[in-house]
């Protein structure tokens, strides 16, 4: 029997035909008389009925079936009583009467209940292919597939040729550590896998290409989130002889005709654009979540000489006093509220959190009332623009901590008390990073994004007397509070390069061996040039709605970056171990 139809395609004007389905068991409900079977495929769900008065030997093979059992099944498409019209399904209206049956497969009984959301995440992991097969996580790859193709006929195009970049690679710095593969021919020496194909692509454009793309692997072993997994996917792109500007257009008209072709929803272009610095200080985020206000104020001017020494002296120290406005939120705002909003604060590094109520009658309560003059707290609450009913949250740090406190607070107590709209969608580009930032530990400069992006022209000057001061040409593009995606103009003369790796510290020995290969290349003629890369799986997480990036990922991994469904990372015997001249310490 060779299935006629999907278990989708049914409808009242296939009635009296006799078809021919494939699936496994959703549910089956013996009413002593009938024995009813919803059948489901990739596509959707068909009832079959059996009526024993009829078809008793088709009957008595059903009797044992179990949830997710595999069928093929004969029948005759009928129309279902009116009561029995099911309106959320295209089947709704129809139902197969049963003639034959075959039993493909039997399944063990379920592990666990699949539409229970406590059902652990592990045994989640365990049986992915259940999982697929029974919840969202199978539209979600036929999504990411869609997703996929529109994506490659966007870059082809626009005149893009993918290229595909090793997978055993050499270390390129994108912040995380290397998972490395070591190699049998050279004992003692590795391959890392690539944290993203940066200096490919680099060095594809020093081949001529132009214009490159690729859904590229990436992997990168570090601490994982929600939005973070061990290896993942990028939309990685780099275009010859362009400034920033072609970078948003490319990636504006990208966004835009995915939501156009996948959600039907029309983005409006130009994306908004805010600095770095205007990010920090309206949103304490370098990736802020536009979708809300609540933005952060700046209170340091009205507090500059103010009796509360916290204020005082942290403006002293050279930093700020900041503040945000959770408007109508003072009902809610318990002791026990407060408490765990100071813990968050902390969390983020502030030394303390305060507040001030705005009663209902207009009347102010606050444990530094008795600090601020009447003047101070008018200013206060007109710079906040708090009225009855607000409560006003002010951290008092090095301005950094005290932005990225309120930041966070801001989001938390945005998505706490739903304050974010559903079906919105905010894009925004951050632009004007610094260049470097001081590692205080190792007491030198880092690359905020990595070391091949380009200051600012004007500032080269600035790279050996002030380089904390040094504005990168990077960008970052963010989706409803996701960084979806980062890139920068790229160095492309040598000497340039070679300068930058020396204000990072790293020893001319250490250029040669781990970038002696770039600037080799970079000294032969290299084009001005630039890229991104987007993080696939975050926006496909955004696009489906989904929690986490795990949900749209065919076999993810764990937060502690194992793989429950082959049980991997695991041991390998000695005889590998051997060829690859490695022995194992206990630790
Ligand atoms: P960056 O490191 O910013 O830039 O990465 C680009 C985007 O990749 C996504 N991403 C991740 N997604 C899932 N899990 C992870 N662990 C993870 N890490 C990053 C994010 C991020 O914005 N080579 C540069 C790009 C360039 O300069 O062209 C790079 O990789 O969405
Ligand atoms: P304390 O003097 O530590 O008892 O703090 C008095 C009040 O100031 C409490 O409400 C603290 O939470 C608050 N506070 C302490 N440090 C800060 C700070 N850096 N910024 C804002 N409020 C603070």
């Amino acid at each position: 029997m060779n299935r006629t139809h999907t278990c989708n395609a049914l409808t009242s004007e296939n009635i009296g035909e006799r078809v021919i389905l494939s699936g496994w068991v959703n549910s089956r409900r013996d009413l002593g008389g009938l024995i009813f079977i919803d059948l489901r495929d990739r596509e959707g769900i068909t009832q079959l009925v059996i009526n024993p008065e009829n078809a008793s030997d088709v009957a008595d093979i059903c009797r044992p079936i179990r949830e997710e059992w595999v069928l093929t099944v004969c029948g005759i498409v009928g129309a279902r009583p009116d009561d029995m019209v099911n309106k959320k399904i295209g089947t709704g209206k129809i139902e197969v009467n049963l003639e034959k049956i075959a039993i493909e497969n039997k399944s063990q009984p379920m592990p666990y209940h699949f539409n229970d959301a406590q059902a652990s995440e592990d045994l989640r992991l365990k049986y992915r292919y259940i999982e697929m097969r029974k919840t969202k996580l199978g539209s979600y790859l036929r999504l990411r597939h869609d997703i996929t193709k529109h994506i490659r006929d966007y870059f082809d195009e626009n005149g893009f040729i993918e290229v595909e970049t090793p997978i055993l690679s050499k270390s390129t710095p994108e912040g995380a550590r290397d998972y490395l593969v070591p190699s049998r021919v050279f004992p003692g020496q590795f391959f890392a896998l690539p944290q993203a194909p940066q200096q490919y692509k680099q060095i594809l454009m020093v081949g001529g290409l132009e214009r490159y793309f690729q859904m590229a692997h990436c992997f990168r072993d570090e601490d994982l989130r929600a939005d973070r997994q061990p290896e993942f996917t990028q939309i990685d792109v780099e275009m010859s002889f362009i400034t920033e500007e072609d970078i948003y257009e490319l990636v504006e008209g990208l966004m835009t005709s995915i939501f156009r072709e996948i959600k039907q929803i029309d983005i409006d272009t130009p994306f908004p654009r805010l600095s770095y610095e205007e990010a920090m200080f309206q949103y304490g985020s370098d990736k802020p979540d536009t979708r809300f206000k609540m933005r952060l104020v700046d209170l340091s001017s009205v507090v500059t000489h103010s009796g509360f020494q916290v204020f005082k002296n942290a403006i002293g120290d050279g930093g700020k006093v900041m503040a945000i406005n959770a408007k109508g939120l003072n009902s809610i705002a318990s002791r026990k509220t407060i408490d765990e909003w100071n813990d968050i604060a902390k969390l983020m590094k502030a030394k303390g959190l305060t507040y001030l109520k705005i009663e209902d009658d207009g009347t102010i309560k606050s444990p530094i009332a008795k600090f601020l003059t009447e003047e101070e707290i008018n200013d206060i609450t007109n710079l906040t623009d708090a009225t009855s009913g607000d409560i006003v949250l002010i951290v008092a740090d090095a301005f950094l901590t005290a932005a990225q406190a309120l930041g966070r607070l801001r989001t938390e107590i945005a998505e706490a008390h739903g304050m974010i709209p559903d079906n919105t969608y905010n894009f925004l580009w951050v632009n004007k990073f610094p260049l470097l930032e001081l590692d205080e530990e190792a007491a030198s400069f880092i690359p905020i994004h990595h070391p091949f992006t380009s200051p600012v022209k004007a500032d080269i000057p600035l790279l050996e007397t002030n380089p904390g001061g040094v504005k990168a040409q990077a960008y970052d593009v963010v989706l409803n509070g996701v960084e979806l995606g980062g890139g920068s103009i790229r160095i492309h003369d040598a000497e340039l390069q070679q300068r930058m790796f020396e204000i990072l510290n790293i020893s001319d020995t250490e250029i040669n061996s781990k970038f002696g290969h770039l600037l080799d290349a970079l000294g032969f003629g290299a084009p001005p040039h630039g890229g991104l890369a987007i993080g696939f799986d975050r926006l496909v997480m955004l696009l489906t709605g989904a929690p986490s990036i795990r949900d749209v990922i065919a076999f993810p991994k764990t937060t502690k970056s194992s793989c429950l469904l082959m049980d991997s990372p695991s041991q390998v015997d000695g005889q590998q171990l051997n060829e690859l001249a490695l022995t194992i310490q206990q630790k």
